[in-house]
């Protein structure tokens, strides 16, 4: 299952393509053929299963920075991904970023956010200040 595969921590060759060698060493230790995550590290993370359209999943979350979401928007419908990205902007604090997959823009969602051009790629900003 993939939250037991996630809880395992344990990457491959692949996973690293882009990736700099110093953050590999600081970050993993070599096991095996690959590489797992260090303890200091995993105990930052909290797994869990969720539907990104049900708000009930994301008890407990709020307020947060930074949310990252690549690559599964691309299958929704517009409906789902309005109602998945506005739980998002409720569950960010105010100026807190959404990072998307490249595929996954919100040109024609929504404009909600405040979109930021970033090393190539775009960024969602949470306005500091909301207005109703
Ligand atoms: C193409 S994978 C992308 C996985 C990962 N984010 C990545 O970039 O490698 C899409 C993932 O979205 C998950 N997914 C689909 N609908 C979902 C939903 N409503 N809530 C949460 N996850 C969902 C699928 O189970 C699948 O793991």
């Amino acid at each position: 299952m993939a939250l037991e595969k996630a809880r395992r921590g344990l990457y491959f060759r692949n996973s690293f393509r882009s990736v700099e060698a110093a953050l590999v060493e600081r970050h993993f230790l070599p096991e095996g053929a690959g590489h797992r995550v260090k303890d200091n590290v995993r105990r930052l993370v909290t797994l869990r299963q969720g539907n990104l359209v049900d708000r009930a999943s994301y008890e407990g979350l709020a307020p947060v920075d930074a949310l990252f979401c690549r690559n599964v928007l691309i299958y929704f419908s517009d409906d789902s991904i309005r109602r998945a990205v506005q739980i998002f902007f409720e569950c960010l604090a105010p100026g807190g970023y959404l990072f998307l997959g490249h595929a996954e823009s919100l040109s024609r969602i929504t404009d909600i956010f405040t979109p930021i051009r970033f090393q190539g790629a775009l960024i969602y900003q949470k306005p500091l200040e909301v207005t109703q």
